[in-house]
C-alpha cells in the first residue's frame, strides 16, 4: 500500500517534532539544533541531536537517525503505516489508511503537485526561450531582473492563448477532473486557462512543492495580480512567498525581511538579501508569523512608502509582538523609491542592500510617523498621539519590554512616564471589562471607511462591482480590510456565481465578515446605491490625488533648495497635471 506523499508531508508539517522527541528524552538547544541523551541507547554524555526545522534526528553514539516517522517506528516498534496513523492523529489530520477513498484523495493531490510542477516548468521555459515569451522577458528586464534570479524563482509566462494549457496538459494525459482541481482553469469555462498572458510566480510550500501561482498582468484588462483559488493544498494565509528560497538563510541569520509583494521579494534576493518573504497579497496572518517564528527571532518590516503600507506595518508589528518576534522597520522617507522593487528597477542594488543592513526598532519608526501626524508640539496633541501607540504596546508579551517602550515614548514626547503608564492602564481597563456584548465586540473595530462601503455595495450585485472596478483600482484603496475585500471580489469575479454565501466563505477575518453581513442584511445600503458608489469613488480619487500633490510639493521644495533644475521642471509638470485632474474631479462633483 503506497501512502500518498502529500499525506506524509502534511503530517510532517503539522507535528511538533521537538515535542514528540521531548516525550522520550529532554533536549537542550545548541545553536539551531537540540541535544539530549539518546533514547535508543544508554549514555552519560548527550550525543543525540534533533534538527527541528528539517525534522531530522541523529545519534552520533549509536548511529540511529531519520525523520519523525522513523523515530516513532524505532521508539515504539511500529510499522510505517502504524506510525503514520499515530502521527496523523496527533496532527489532527483525518486519514484512514485502510480507507481507499481517503487514500485516493491523497493520491490525487500527489498528482496535482506533479501537474503544477510540470506547468511551472513549462511556463518558465516559455518565458526564457520561446518567441511568445518575448514581451514578458522584455518586461522583466525593464524591471531590472537578472536571468539568474528569474531562474531561482522559476518565473514564467502563461501564454495569451487561453486554450493552450488545456491542450498541452491533455497531451500529457492528465485527467479532466484533475485539471479542474488544479486551480489552473475556471469553473465557468473549464477549457480556458485561469492565467492568461501573465507573468507567473510559482508559490512553493516549505518543502519545495509548487502549490499555487500568482500571476501579474502584462497588459490589458483585469486585476494586476491574480492568485490560484484556495484548495486543499493551498491556503493563502498559511504560505509566504519566497519562504522556500529564503528558509536556509533565515535560519542561519535568525532574521527575515517581510515585504508587500512578489516583485519586492525577488528584488531583495537579487540584492543579496536572501531572507526576504511576502504574504500573498493579503494582510499578514498569525499562521504566517508562526511560520517565520520557526526560524527567525526578528523580522524587518519593509513595506511600501504609502499610507496603506504604514497601516499594514502597524498591524504586522502587533502580530509579531504577539508571537514574540522582534519587529524592526526600514524607512523609505529619504529615498525617491516607493518599494524595494523600485530600487532594482533603478539600478540601485547597493543602496537596497545597505538600507536593510541598518533597520530601526519598530517603536522608533512608529514614533517618527506618529509625531508627523496631527498638530505637533502641544501637550494635548502629544497625549493623543501617544494613545495611537497603545495597541502596539498592549501586544507586547514581555512586561520588561513594555516598560522600556513606555519609557522611550515618554522621552520622545517629553511626557511623564507615570502618566503614560496610568493612561495606558486606564485605556486597557476601559476597553476590556466594559462587558461589551459579543456582537458589539466583534464589530467594534471595523470602520465604515469609503473602501468598506464600496465593497459592501459591490457584494450587493455583480453589476455594482463591475461598475466600481472599472472606475477605481486597488491602488486607490488604503484601508487594509477594504483592500482584502477588493482582492477577494476580484478573484470571485472571474470564477464563481455572485452570491453572498460564496463571498462570505472567502472572508477569513471573522469580525469583518460579521460586519459586512450585518450591513447586507440591514437596509442601510439598499437605497441610492449609484449615488453612494459615486460619492465614495470620488472621495477616494480625490484623497489619492491630493496625497500625490502633497508629495510633489514636498519634492519641489527640496529641488528648489538644491537647485536641481531638470527634476524641478518635471515636478512642476506633474503638479500641473495633478491640479488639472483635481479640477476635473471638482467639475464632475459640481454637476
Ligand atoms: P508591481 O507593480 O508588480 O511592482 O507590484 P507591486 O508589488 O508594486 O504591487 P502592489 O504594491 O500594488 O501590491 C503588492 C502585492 O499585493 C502584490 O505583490 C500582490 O500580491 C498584491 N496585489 C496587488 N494588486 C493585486 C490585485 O489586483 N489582486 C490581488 N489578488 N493581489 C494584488
Ligand atoms: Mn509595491
Amino acid at each position: 500500500m503506497a501512502i500518498p506523499e502529500t499525506i506524509i508531508q502534511q503530517i510532517t508539517a503539522k507535528v511538533d517534532f521537538l515535542e514528540l522527541v521531548g516525550q522520550y528524552t529532554s533536549l537542550q538547544r545548541v545553536g539551531d539544533r537540540y541535544r539530549g541523551l539518546c533514547p535508543f541507547h544508554q549514555e552519560k554524555t548527550p550525543s543525540f541531536y534533533v534538527q527541528p526545522d528539517k525534522r531530522l534526528f541523529y545519534c552520533f553514539g549509536c548511529g540511529k537517525g531519520g525523520n519523525l516517522f522513523q523515530f516513532l517506528m524505532e521508539m515504539e516498534h511500529l510499522t510505517f503505516p502504524e506510525a503514520v496513523r499515530r502521527l496523523a492523529e496527533k496532527a489532527g489530520i483525518q486519514v484512514d489508511l485502510y480507507d481507499e477513498q481517503s487514500l485516493e484523495k491523497g493520491r490525487r493531490q500527489d498528482a496535482i503537485l506533479q501537474l503544477l510542477k510540470r506547468v511551472a516548468g513549462s511556463f518558465h521555459y516559455i518565458l526564457m526561450y520561446s518567441p511568445q515569451g518575448i514581451p514578458a522577458r522584455t518586461y522583466l528586464r525593464k524591471r531590472g531582473l537578472e536571468d539568474s534570479i528569474i531562474s531561482k524563482f522559476q518565473l514564467g509566462y502563461a501564454p495569451a492563448d487561453p486554450y493552450w494549457l488545456k491542450k498541452f496538459l491533455e497531451k500529457k494525459n492528465f485527467s479532466r477532473e484533475l485539471l479542474l482541481e488544479s486551480g489552473l482553469f475556471t469553473h465557468r469555462s473549464p477549457d480556458r486557462a485561469f492565467f492568461v498572458h501573465r507573468i507567473m510566480f510559482p508559490i512553493y510550500s516549505s518543502q519545495g512543492d509548487v502549490v499555487a501561482f500568482g500571476g501579474r498582468k502584462l497588459s490589458g484588462e483585469g486585476p494586476k495580480y491574480l492568485n490560484s483559488a484556495e484548495s486543499a493544498l493551498f491556503k493563502k494565509g498559511e504560505f509566504l512567498y519566497g519562504f522556500y528560497q529564503a528558509r536556509e538563510e533565515i535560519r542561519r541569520t535568525r532574521t527575515a525581511v517581510l515585504v508587500e509583494g512578489y516583485m519586492d521579494v525577488i528584488a531583495l534576493h537579487q540584492a543579496g538579501v536572501e531572507v526576504s518573504v511576502a504574504p500573498l497579497g493579503t494582510a499578514l496572518t498569525p499562521a504566517q508569523v508562526r511560520l517565520l517564528k520557526r526560524f527567525a527571532d526578528r523580522v524587518i518590516l519593509f513595506f511600501d512608502k504609502d499610507e496603506a503600507g504604514l497601516q499594514a506595518m502597524r498591524k504586522a508589528a502587533i502580530l509579531c509582538e504577539q508571537e514574540e518576534l522582534e519587529p524592526f522597520a526600514v524607512s523609505l522617507e529619504e529615498f525617491p523609491y516607493k518599494d524595494p522593487a523600485d530600487f532594482i528597477q533603478n539600478g540601485q542594488k547597493g543602496e537596497l542592500q545597505k538600507i536593510v543592513k541598518y533597520p530601526i526598532p519598530i517603536l522608533e519608526f512608529l514614533l517618527k510617523k506618529t509625531s508627523l501626524k496631527k498638530d505637533t508640539g502641544t501637550h494635548q496633541g502629544n497625549l493623543l498621539k501617544v494613545e495611537d501607540l497603545f495597541p502596539y504596546i498592549e501586544s507586547m508579551v514581555s512586561e520588561v519590554r513594555r516598560e522600556a517602550a513606555i519609557a522611550q515614548i515618554a522621552d520622545f514626547f517629553e511626557l511623564d512616564r507615570d502618566s503614560i503608564r496610568k493612561d495606558f492602564q486606564r485605556k486597557k481597563w476601559i476597553n476590556a471589562p466594559r462587558k461589551v456584548s459579543q456582537e458589539e465586540r466583534k464589530t467594534e473595530s471595523i470602520q465604515r471607511t469609503p473602501e468598506i462601503i464600496l465593497m459592501i455595495l459591490a457584494m450587493e450585485s455583480r453589476k455594482n462591482f463591475e461598475d466600481i472596478r472599472s472606475r477605481i483600482a486597488l491602488d486607490d484603496f488604503e484601508d487594509p480590510r477594504g483592500r482584502e475585500l477588493y482582492i477577494t471580489l476580484e478573484e470571485l469575479y472571474r470564477e464563481e456565481e455572485w452570491s453572498i454565501d460564496r463571498i462570505c466563505q472567502r472572508i477569513s477575518d471573522e469580525a469583518l465578515k460579521d460586519f459586512v453581513l450585518s450591513k447586507l442584511i440591514s437596509s442601510e445600503f439598499k437605497m441610492n446605491q449609484e449615488r453612494l458608489i459615486n460619492d465614495s469613488v470620488m472621495f477616494l480619487k480625490r484623497r489619492n490625488l491630493e496625497r500625490q500633490r502633497q508629495q510633489v510639493l514636498k519634492a519641489i521644495q527640496r529641488c528648489e533648495r538644491t537647485n536641481q533644475a531638470e527634476e524641478l521642471s518635471q515636478l512642476l509638470e506633474k503638479k500641473m497635471y495633478l491640479d488639472g485632474e483635481l479640477e476635473k474631479l471638482r467639475a464632475v462633483e459640481n454637476e
